[in-house]
């Protein structure tokens, strides 16, 4: 334990050592932004509740190789990492964590040891990308014990990511807290992802359908209607008149995001649909406050 400055002098009365164990820092030491770089405001966000929340807010950039499919965009993602930088800096991260590819995986991606959480991974985005999660759930293992965080922090808009990692997390026992944080949204909706790049003006322009196809499917659940396979129907209706091809638009349970059952109260909307180059996700819970 580091010596505080002016200890000596908090002995004198018992308010002073009061006031000064007050003061005392009681938030979780240190907290993980898992990243893969190029930085918008909906990461800012993440660097930011860490902040609130943990003395120190260590943020990693790796654009991970071992979650993006053979035909997916792992060359051609956005890396900007001057940029990056600069923003972390003026967000008042503590630490930024830059690892290498030969430092993470040396004896080869081949021959990595990896992690399968059962079910939940293979299921929607898991389905369309197969061994996405696993990836994703490898290197955040990876990542956690590297920076041994007490809390990481993962935006809501990637649902699925989250809920596939709190399931290894509680499933291997791990001393971390996983924090789910509100999606960024442009003003029109959109939500805020480095693939939005990806979009050209005219896609820009048509790429809010999606929040807004979830908003009508999320009202008309929130009215009552219990005809899923309807409404997924329509979800998938309205994002074609938009331009965009679906990949899913689905209705399910938002813990373990399977069908939903007849009594329950709380549904989590996904959708995952293309719009010439990206492949946009988004999802809008429905019943209850949002998984935390
Ligand atoms: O959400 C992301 O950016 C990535 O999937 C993550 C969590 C940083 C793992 O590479």
């Amino acid at each position: 334990m580091q010596r505080r400055e002016g200890i000596a002098e908090t002995r004198s009365t018992i308010a002073r050592l009061r006031s000064a164990t007050d003061t005392a820092d009681k938030r979780p030491a240190i907290g993980l932004v898992p990243t893969m770089g190029n930085l918008h405001e909906g990461h800012l966000k993440l660097v930011a509740a860490c902040l609130k929340q943990c003395q120190h807010a260590v943020v990693s950039i790796y654009v991970n190789p071992l979650q993006f499919g053979p035909n997916e965009d792992f060359g051609s993602y956005p890396r900007t990492l001057d940029a990056d930088l600069e923003k972390l800096q003026d967000a008042g991260a503590s630490l930024v964590f830059i690892p290498q590819d030969a430092e993470l995986y040396p004896e080869g991606r081949d021959n990595q040891t990896r992690i399968h959480v059962p079910g939940i991974s293979d299921i929607l985005c898991g389905a369309s990308r197969p061994g996405h999660f696993d990836g994703v759930a490898t290197i955040v293992l990876k990542l956690f014990n590297i920076v041994q965080p007490d809390r990481a922090f993962f935006g809501r808009k990637d649902f699925q990511q989250l809920q596939v990692l709190r399931t290894m997390a509680r499933q291997l026992n791990l001393p971390i807290e996983l924090v789910g944080v509100p999606t960024q949204r442009a003003d029109d909706g959109l939500a805020l992802s480095s693939r939005n790049q990806y979009l050209t003006p005219a896609e820009r322009e048509r790429a809010p359908a999606l929040y807004a196809t979830l908003q009508a499917l999320g009202e008309r659940l929130q009215a009552g209607e219990r005809d899923f396979q309807g409404l997924v129907s329509k979800g998938r209706q309205l994002l074609e008149q938009a331009g965009m091809r679906p990949d899913y638009v689905e209705i399910r349970n938002p813990e373990t995001l399977q069908p939903p059952a007849e009594a329950d109260q709380a549904f989590v909307l996904l959708c995952a649909a293309y719009l010439g180059k990206a492949r946009l996700i988004d999802n809008l819970v429905v019943g209850t406050p949002e998984t935390s």
